[in-house]
């Protein structure tokens, strides 16, 4: 449509259309016959105002969606069409490993691939919009939600941020904007607006509390990139941030996002959040609620009622201006046009289509591809890749046999369609011992029938799954041990104090390992694990994440060296807990530790060391790599006149692999203190055994720029150390420096 058409559209319409279109309402409201359901209907909506709801959450299906969209338009008095949104996070029905896993491949065209193949079957489901990526940073391991983030680092998470908006809606065109209206393509929210990732103590929905630098240098710089990547929509945040939440927070939706950034786009409240203005103590009732959202510039009312009852009376009464209204019932309207949804309501809803993609043999390939390429192989002592013949390997522990392994938020993966190890070990007819070991959770959860059993006789099951899992190790030359988080240990509303296997698969751990001391963990996770002991027993450690449908063949193909791991860390696995938040890119202090120093004031714990576990960046592979002294193609580079920094890579082992060169900068000395290093680029390069090949990083003033002490964004002439390796700990450093 034309966009004097919409503008005559939008004169056309009454106050209460208007604010319907800033309304969104669950497809839980919608019946067969497209009618508000009693029960379901929490939110107190009205059906006149369900019948002039703008958007739909969280409803899925071609015929269901065709159906909903038909009534309600018929039904519309201006036929304008809904936009049905979900969280379509890591895949629809093809699940992909969680997002966190993805940005550990430190590569962005892998994450592109499955949002695209993720928007694809999504779009021929009836969805128009997906509440994805999330790109919040997130450095605190007990903060359940950091895995649906790129990790701790702001460049990476950009990467992915930027990978992700151009997977679901295409690349942006010459005009700026991309095709959201071409086949298979989906607008992408990106959230949650801004630094929901810091919640102090890592407790899920706290506050956040950041110094305008942290927030402008650490925090804001990948929802930047997926702004700049066009992404459609912005979610607000939950959490307040120095104080203000998000869904009140004019300087940041106003100011930085729409001014500073230039979004133009639409932003959406998370769930219920307006309703949460009143218990954060900013608004009294629901039209104070309202009131302040709409000033802060808030488009759309995620599931409250704050919208639809109060925005009408807020404009009569001459309290809300009603430019403000037209301006973001406008820019909803120019999404549904930009989705081409005036001409075909229906986008690519297609139940044939539907048939024929959802886990289609391309798509399950796709999966097992990106899932090998998300591990990190953390700990190997010779015994990975595993011997397909004259090796007998014991397979146990939970997750042997769960097929719930695609990561909490997805809702559409179903176990049917899981390959599962014991699957995957079955389909390739790989003849060998299985046994559970023990139950996924503490207090006996998760074992079979465990509703059934009292105390006595649960520990009776849980002894004897023991002895079965002890007998098994004991008959076998190895034992790959499946441990870790179920999904529902990580995730929304999942912060754990506890970073650790549940206590019963330790035991496991300890019992198989006494008998059998050649034990490969094969660790599942939504997040950085304090694993210290587990990694002190085992001979391997392959870290597998939340590996989405196909994870159980991807699993077998890394164990018996098929794929050779080539993961890194996204997010540094933390000596213990009481280390957390820890992140490689921390300040220089006036103190600072250094390692071998036997003197004790200076930044350090006393009893753990400040070192994490496994530090971000780093990561294994079955081959060897050689990486040469960095160097630099000047000492001395200008704003105008960047340099090169180069090393050669070369694969020294006797199979194919991925390393993953990556470079640091640190600014020695500026106007204020900054990090000890900072992320600045990477390449994955594959290397057949002996190949080797030149890797070169050109270094921008760009990349050098920073909050300075004027608060001005920009780099500041003097001495800069460059690092060159494979992980954050790489010492290959060569010097240079910036002048005028
Ligand atoms: C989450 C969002 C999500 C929304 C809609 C909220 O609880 O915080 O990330 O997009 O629900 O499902």
């Amino acid at each position: 449509m034309e966009q004097n058409k919409l503008q005559e559209l939008l004169l056309d319409m009454s106050l209460k259309e208007k604010v319907g279109q800033l309304v969104q309402v669950s497809g839980f409201y919608f019946e067969e016959e497209g009618v508000l359901t009693g029960p379901e209907n929490t939110v107190g909506f009205t059906q006149e105002e369900i019948d002039l709801a703008g958007t739909v959450l969280g409803s899925i299906g071609a015929e269901r969606l065709r159906m909903i969209q038909k009534k309600f338009m018929e039904r519309h008095p201006h036929h304008i069409p809904l936009i049905f949104m979900l969280d379509i996070i890591n895949g629809y029905r093809t699940v992909f490993p969680i997002p966190l896993a993805q940005s550990c491949s430190f590569d962005p065209a892998l994450a592109k691939r499955c949002a695209s193949i993720a928007a694809k079957e999504a779009a021929a489901a009836g969805a128009h919009v997906t509440f994805s990526p999330m790109v919040d940073v997130a450095r605190d391991a007990r903060w359940g939600r950091v895995m649906e983030s790129g990790g701790e680092d702001p460049f990476l998470n950009g990467c992915f941020a930027r990978a992700c908006v151009e997977g679901y809606q295409g690349k942006k065109g010459a005009d700026g904007s991309a095709d959201l209206a071409a086949k298979g393509k989906i607008g992408s929210c990106v959230k949650h607006f801004a630094a929901y990732g810091a919640p102090e103590a890592g407790r899920e929905y706290n506050t956040v509390e950041l110094s305008e630098r942290t927030l402008r240098d650490t925090y804001l710089p990948p929802y930047r990139e997926a702004v700049d990547a066009g992404a459609s929509m912005v979610m607000a945040s939950f959490n307040t941030l120095n104080r203000v939440p998000s869904a009140a927070n004019k300087r940041l939706m106003r100011e930085i996002l729409r001014k500073e950034m230039g979004f133009g786009g639409v932003t959406i409240s998370d769930w219920a959040a307006f309703d949460e203005l009143m218990y954060h103590g900013l608004a009294g009732n629901r039209k104070e609620a309202a009131y302040l959202a709409v000033e802060a510039g808030m488009d759309i009312d995620m599931m409250t009622s704050c919208y639809s009852k109060n925005l009408e009376q807020l404009v009569r009464e001459g309290c809300v201006d009603e430019a403000l209204l037209d301006e973001a019932v406008m820019r909803v309207l120019e999404l549904k046009n930009a989705l081409g949804l005036f001409e075909n309501p229906f986008k690519d809803a297609d139940e044939l289509e539907e048939k024929e993609i959802l886990l289609c043999d391309e798509h399950r390939k796709a999966a097992r591809c990106a899932a090998a390429e998300t591990f990190v192989l953390l700990k190997n002592e010779g015994i990975l890749p595993l011997k397909r013949e004259g090796q007998k390997v014991a397979f146990i522990g939970p997750h042997v046999e769960n097929k719930s392994i695609f990561g909490v938020w997805s809702m559409f993966g179903r176990e049917e369609d899981t390959v599962s190890i014991a699957d995957a070990l079955r389909q390739r007819g790989i003849q060998t011992i299985t046994a559970k070991g023990c139950a996924m959770f503490d207090n006996g959860r998760g074992l079979e029938g465990e509703s059934g059993l009292d105390i006595d006789q649960m520990d009776e099951k849980a002894q004897r799954l023991l002895e079965e899992a002890v007998e098994a190790a004991e008959s076998a030359d190895a034992v790959v041990l499946a441990l870790g988080e179920h999904r529902l240990l990580s995730g929304e509303a999942a912060s754990r104090a506890q970073i650790t296997i549940p206590e019963c698969q330790r035991r496991l751990l300890l019992a198989v390992q006494e008998v059998n001391p050649n034990v490969v963990v094969v660790l599942f996770s939504g997040r950085p694990l304090d694993i210290r002991e587990l990694s002190e027993r085992a001979k391997a450690v392959l870290n597998v994440w939340q590996p989405g449908t196909e994870g159980g063949n991807a699993i077998l193909d890394v164990l018996y060296g098929d794929t050779n791991p080539s993961g890194k860390l996204s997010m540094s696995f933390p000596w213990c807990v009481g280390q957390v938040p820890v992140c490689y890119s921390e300040l220089s202090t006036g103190r600072p530790y250094m390692p071998g120093r036997i003197y004790k004031f200076q930044s350090q714990y006393l009893d753990i060391p400040n070192r994490p576990l496994y530090p971000f960046g780093f990561g294994m592979s079955y081959t060897d790599f050689y990486i040469s002294e960095a160097v630099a193609s000047d000492s001395v580079m200008t704003r105008k006149k960047p340099i090169t920094v180069s090393v050669t890579v070369k694969n020294t082992g006797n199979v194919k692999g991925a390393e993953v060169v990556q470079l640091y900068i640190r600014d020695c000395v500026a106007s204020v203190a900054r990090p000890v290093r900072e992320l600045k680029g990477f390449q994955k390069v594959w290397l057949e055994p002996g190949e080797e090949r030149e890797v070169s990083f050109s270094v921008t003033e760009e990349m050098l720029r920073f909050t300075g002490a004027d608060m001005e964004y920009a780099s500041e002439n003097g001495r800069f150390c460059a690092y060159v390796g494979n992980s954050s700990e790489t010492q290959n450093e060569v010097r240079f420096e910036l002048k005028n």
